[in-house]
């Protein structure tokens, strides 16, 4: 839904914003793309890459070296280890962990409090610990 959106507002030629709240915390070399959203509480540590209208919720956080590609949402207090790739429109549930150097692949969902620990196919929904 919010890549459709995103399409027909580039289409009609409106720019999107990107509000970081104040008790959010960003490391060093960490970009963000337009209509991103960071809210309080989440902490991203250094050199990350975050795409466009990534929604990243309260206390999630994101370790180094990480890509979270375009329409990635972070539900509140996920958390994504370091050397991960997190691909379009991926949904991590709340208080689900990515451990290291692992990628969920394009629209993959993890479940809620989940446990990644291998990759996550595209298009697929994981849950449980470990995340299957
Ligand atoms: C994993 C998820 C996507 C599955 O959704 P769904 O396909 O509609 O699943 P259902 O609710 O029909 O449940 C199917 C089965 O999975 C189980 N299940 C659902 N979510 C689960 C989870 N997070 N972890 C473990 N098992 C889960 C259910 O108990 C059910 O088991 P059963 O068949 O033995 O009864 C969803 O439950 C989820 O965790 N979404 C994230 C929600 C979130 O982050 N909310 C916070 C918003 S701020």
């Amino acid at each position: 839904m919010r890549r459709r959106i995103a399409e027909r507002l580039d289409a009609a030629g409106f720019s999107a914003t990107t509000l970081i709240h104040p008790q959010a915390t960003l490391g060093s070399e960490v970009t963000v793309g337009a209509g991103s959203v960071i809210c309080a509480g989440a902490r991203l540590t250094t050199n990350i890459q975050i795409g466009r209208h990534v929604h990243v919720n309260p206390n999630a956080t994101v370790g180094h070296d990480t890509t979270l590609a375009n329409f990635v949402s972070l539900n509140p207090s996920s958390s994504i280890s370091g050397d991960c790739v997190i691909e379009d429109g991926v949904l991590v549930g709340v208080g689900a962990v990515v451990l290291n150097q692992l990628t969920v692949g394009r629209d993959a969902v993890v479940g809620a409090a989940a446990c990644v620990v291998r990759q996550v196919a595209g298009g697929s929904v994981v849950k449980g610990v470990p995340a299957r």
